[in-house]
């Protein structure tokens, strides 16, 4: 279903002259944590940001300060389903995907369908828009690796059939899309795998170390350490994130690779 939340008014006079010097940013997940970070920092840099969301784990208030700003709109839509037909958009964002697990198992088979037909119908309005696409992309495709820290050029050691397949595996098909756009029709895209991320509206309940760990203090309890104590993670805050999105994105050459 879709439903348009605010418009944004582009039609009269020197308004559109105004608008039209103006780039306009699609986010798809814009209602989620990371994605909420990047339309704040993309309005701030001068975009019209159009969020678009289906609210499975995004958050209404997470756009609450953003409403009132006359360069922010924001569609409730599944990318899964076919996308409104007159979206216009100079770049596109796409960090739609459940990224925690309980989040992402709770229903498998449509966590799979958003990473592979929601990336295909986002890779198509580029294609009719001419615009520049970002794919969030995950150290999940490395599923268990073998060698750490990983770089770019490592395949991974991955499994298809285990109960995070789903999230790992649609990612993996999702960046096999994005390379396979760019190659046959030319798009120009931008694929960045991001590794744990922590910052200002993270949720409570995620199940990773940065919020178990503070929850956990502010409630006076141990802090729980998984495993041997001897894993590493690798973590950045949410507004560097952002900040790297962006110069991905405004790169002036696309990178061959995530
Ligand atoms: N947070 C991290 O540390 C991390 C790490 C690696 C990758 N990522 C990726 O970054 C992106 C954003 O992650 P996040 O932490 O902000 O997660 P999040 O769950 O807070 O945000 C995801 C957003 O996408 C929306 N969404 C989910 N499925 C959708 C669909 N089918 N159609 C439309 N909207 C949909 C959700 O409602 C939510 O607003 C995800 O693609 C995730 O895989 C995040």
């Amino acid at each position: 279903m879709t439903k348009l939340v605010k418009v944004l008014k582009l039609e009269s006079g020197s308004q559109k002259d105004a608008s039209q010097s103006r780039r306009r940013a699609l986010v798809a997940g814009g209602a989620g944590f990371l994605g909420s970070h990047l339309c704040e920092r993309l309005l701030r840099d001068g975009y019209d940001v159009v969020a678009l969301d289906n609210f499975h784990t995004g958050k209404r208030y997470n756009l609450n300060a953003l409403q009132r700003n006359p360069s922010f709109s924001c569609i409730e839509h599944d990318i899964v389903d076919a996308l409104p037909s007159d979206l216009q958009c100079d770049e596109i964002y796409n960090l739609a995907c459940p990224a925690s697990p309980p989040h992402y198992q709770a229903d498998p088979i449509h966590t799979f369908k958003t990473s592979v037909l929601g990336s295909l119908n986002l890779l198509e309005l580029a294609r009719q828009n001419k615009a520049k696409i970002f794919q969030a992309s995950t150290s999940e495709v490395y599923g268990d690796p073998f060698v750490h820290p990983q770089p770019e050029s490592y395949f991974g050691n991955v499994n298809t059939h285990g109960p995070r397949s789903c999230y790992d595996e649609g990612k993996r098909s999702a960046e096999t899309l994005f390379f396979d756009y760019s190659r046959t029709y030319g798009l120009d895209i931008r694929v960045a795998r991001i590794f744990n991320t922590y910052g200002r509206r993270m949720q409570p309940d995620d199940g990773r170390v940065v919020s178990n760990f503070i929850v956990q203090a502010l409630r006076g309890e141990d802090l729980t350490v998984y495993g041997s104590g001897q894993q590493t993670r690798s973590f950045c805050y949410a507004d560097d994130l952002s900040e790297g999105f962006i110069r991905l994105m405004n790169a002036p050459n696309a990178p061959a690779h995530p």
